[in-house]
Order: structure tokens, then C-alpha cells, then sequence
């Protein structure tokens, strides 16, 4: 089953206090709630724990210097204030709450909360004379004129064995406090349902079959399980979709446009036929090469065996990413790899022009015809950098209901950008 925090963003500051060690288990916490974590470790932070410690639990690179040598794009400031649904400071330091209640921007943290447009949600934790200085109460009045949540402190021992208020709460408590805002978010930005409506997606599914005679094919094993998933979960959010599919055992999706067809060129033919859309997802096994002759009548057996000249079957993926009239605003494709898998599909990435690609490890236990899929996300950023996020191992349909929220975010952000 889902968690509540199924698919948000969550980007965790982490600042220089002794309750920097709990952040960890926020981030476990929050992932098992499924939301995406992303870390940031302030220079007071990484006195407490490592950068190393926090991307080995997000899976992900962790900001940590606004003037990073290593020209991350996706480290940014405003990438990082900007990609997020909830930024949760934790702990919040009474010197970086002072920070955000002046607008300073003198270090990464302080820069992309002055960035950011997306809510905030602070865990104070310090000593409690510090916690009761007027300063810090007029700086966290300030912050919540502002907007801004908090969650804590509370009263207990503190690292500097006094004990009064200003410890950071417990995780579960932060973690109640994120669950919190996302269910009192508006409607629309909590289940982000209808949040495709006006748009229109493709979706091809399936495999091809190419014919060497009328009862013989060249084919795969694909079940087209992803593909039909994706494009129920895009018509759930309201999108007018037009699937493509290839031979397969499976129901038309309800609410979706089908189109059956049997090979290669069939499917690029009946693609281009569906005229300009939002966002096209291939995720068609799609035959890569043909006969070149396919005989009108059944083969009969000779005494030997036929030989079989191939030809190169158009490539779906990289006509629609790469065509110069109406490219969709967003293109997705699949890349299935028994190994090497991340290099693999980032050079595929590339190539075909697209914009993002699931990349799926197939073999013996996950792929084909399987139930669950492992996906790792890459994404085009500016510059041909590529963002690298590895998802949990999850059925096809929360894969499609996860790919469908990320396509919903992306085009909501296109909308924010463009008001
Ligand atoms: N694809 C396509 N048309 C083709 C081949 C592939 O649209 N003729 C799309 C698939 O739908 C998928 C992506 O390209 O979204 C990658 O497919 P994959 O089978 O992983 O890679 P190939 O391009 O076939 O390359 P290779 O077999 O060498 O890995």
C-alpha cells in the first residue's frame, strides 16, 4: 500500500545541532511514507553527521556548499528551492532562524529558503536560554506571520545538560507534522487528481510483432502491463490519452483512447496519426529490427531451413522526441537493461532526445510479463546534466500512479513558471 507522503518532495535541511543524528531516521521515516527525500547538510550540520551518512538513505547526491566546485545543477540553490513540495528544516538553529527571519543568504541553507517558493516547515531545537532570548522569539513571530510551520521545540534534558525547552521533537513528531500539511494542503496539491485535465498524452504499450509469414513473427516477451498502467493512471489524473498497444492479453484501459496495432511501423504511423500532444510515454517493447520479406502465403518447410534478412524498424522513441513540428512539452521513454544499466540510459537519454527516462533492470526476476518493476528515473536537467533517482522496488501500477504525479508536478511547475 501507498504511504500518505506517496510521491511528495521533500527536501530536509539539516542544520548544526546535537539532533542533527535524528534527521536520519526522519529521512527513513518520510521514505517509508513514501516521499522523495533530498538532503541538505549545513557546514554546523556536518560537525554532527556526514554528508556520505545522508546520501547513503536518499540515495542521492546531498547539497552542501553554495559554491560547489563540482557545478551540480541539481545541487543549486534554485533547483533545490524550487524542485520541492516541502522544505523541512530539521533541526532549525536559532542562528539559521535568525537567518531566514532577515533574509540572509550567506551559505546554501539560507540561500535556498530565501529562494524558495514552496512552504517550510521548522524543528527549533537549541539551548533554551537561547530558545527564550527575545531575539529568537521575535525572529520565530516574524517567520510565522510568514507562513512558515513549526514543530516544536520541547522540554526535556539538552546536550548542554540543562534542561528546560528547546529539544528538538521526535522524528515521528515531525513526521506527524509533514503528514499534517500535506493532508490540509488544498485539494489539488494533495492528490494533484485532475491536475492533467486539458492536456493530452500518448502512450504506446506492448510489444510489436513483425510478420515472416501470415502465422509466423518475430516478437518479445512484453506483457504490456507498464505501458496500459501508465496510461490509466494519466487518463485518472484527467489527461485525454491515446494509447498505442501492440499485441497483448490485456483490456483496454477505461477512459483511454485505444489503438491496436501489430508492428513497428504500424505503431509510429498510428503515433503521428494522433496529432500534437502534452507528453508522449513510450513504453512499448517495440521490435527493433524486420523481416525483410514477409511472405503473402504460409511458409511451407523445404529441406532446409529458410534464412531471414532483417531490416532496422523505425526507432518510436527518438522520431517523436527529435521531430521539429510539434514535439510534446514532455517525452518519456524506457530503457530495459540487463546491465550497466544508469550508463546505458543515460547515453539513451541522450540520443533519442528525450526527456526522461524510467530505466528498468530486466532479467530473470524483474521485466517482462513481472509484477513489480525497479525503476531508476533519470532526468534531463539544463545542460545535458542528468539527474539519477533510484525509486523502491514497486508494483507497475504505483511505477504508472508515480510516473503520472511526476508528470502532474512538472507540468503544475511549467504553469507556476509561465504565471
Ligand atoms: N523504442 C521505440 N522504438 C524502437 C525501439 C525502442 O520507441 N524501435 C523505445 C522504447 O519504447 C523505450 C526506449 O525506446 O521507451 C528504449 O527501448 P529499449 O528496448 O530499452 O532500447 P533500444 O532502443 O531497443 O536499444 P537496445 O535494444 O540496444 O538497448
Amino acid at each position: 500500500m501507498e504511504g500518505s507522503l506517496f510521491g511528495r518532495r521533500v527536501l530536509l535541511i539539516i542544520s548544526g545541532g546535537i539532533a542533527a543524528y535524528k534527521s536520519l531516521e526522519l529521512v527513513r521515516l518520510l521514505q517509508k511514507e513514501g516521499a522523495i527525500v533530498h538532503g541538505l547538510l549545513t557546514q554546523g550540520g556536518q560537525k554532527f553527521i556526514t554528508p556520505l551518512s545522508v546520501s547513503a538513505l536518499t540515495g542521492a547526491p546531498v547539497a552542501t556548499d553554495l559554491f560547489s566546485s563540482d557545478d551540480d545543477e541539481r545541487l543549486s540553490h534554485i533547483n533545490l528551492s524550487r524542485q520541492n513540495d516541502l522544505i523541512v528544516v530539521a533541526p532549525a538553529t536559532a542562528n539559521l532562524l535568525a537567518k531566514m527571519a532577515h533574509g540572509l543568504a550567506d551559505n546554501l541553507a539560507s540561500a535556498v529558503l530565501l529562494a524558495s517558493n514552496v512552504p517550510v516547515l521548522v524543528a527549533p531545537a537549541m539551548n533554551s536560554v537561547m530558545w527564550a532570548h527575545p531575539a529568537t522569539e521575535a525572529n520565530i513571530a516574524t517567520l510565522r506571520a510568514r507562513g512558515v510551520l513549526q514543530v516544536g521545540p520541547a522540554r526535556g534534558f539538552l546536550a548542554c545538560g540543562e534542561e528546560g525547552e528547546g529539544r528538538m521533537v521526535e522524528p515521528l513528531e515531525i513526521l506527524d507534522a509533514v503528514r499534517g500539511f500535506f493532508q490540509n494542503a488544498a485539494p489539488s496539491d494533495q492528490t494533484m487528481t485532475g491536475a492533467l485535465s486539458g492536456l493530452r498524452a500518448l502512450v504506446t504499450s506492448g510489444p510489436t510483432y513483425e510478420p515472416l509469414d501470415p502465422v509466423r513473427f518475430l516478437g518479445n516477451h512484453s506483457s504490456g502491463k507498464q505501458g496500459h498502467a501508465i496510461a490509466a493512471a494519466l487518463a485518472a489524473q484527467g489527461a485525454d490519452v491515446t494509447l498505442v498497444s501492440g499485441p497483448t492479453c490485456l483490456e483496454d484501459p477505461k477512459h483511454v483512447h485505444t489503438i491496436h496495432v501489430q508492428t513497428a511501423r504500424q505503431m509510429l504511423e498510428a503515433c503521428q496519426k494522433a496529432g500534437a500532444v502534452d507528453v508522449v510515454v513510450c513504453a512499448a517493447a517495440v521490435a527493433d529490427w524486420r523481416p525483410v520479406l514477409s511472405a503473402d502465403t504460409k511458409m511451407k518447410k523445404g529441406l532446409l531451413p529458410p534464412s531471414v534478412m532483417l531490416t532496422v524498424n523505425p526507432d518510436i522513441l527518438e522520431t517523436l522526441a527529435t521531430q521539429q513540428m510539434n514535439r510534446a512539452r514532455l517525452v518519456v521513454g524506457f530503457a530495459a537493461e540487463t546491465d550497466h544499466v544508469v550508463d546505458y540510459a543515460k547515453a539513451k537519454l541522450l540520443k533519442k532526445g528525450c526527456d526522461w527516462i524510467l530505466a528498468n533492470q530486466v532479467g530473470q526476476e524483474l521485466g517482462f510479463g513481472k509484477d513489480d518493476n525497479e525503476i531508476i528515473f533519470l532526468k534531463r536537467l539544463a545542460h545535458d546534466e542528468i539527474a539519477v533517482e533510484p525509486w523502491p522496488r514497486l508494483s507497475k501500477q504505483d511505477v504508472a500512479e508515480r510516473l503520472a504525479l511526476q508528470v502532474a508536478q512538472y507540468f503544475a511547475q511549467v504553469k507556476r513558471d509561465a504565471a
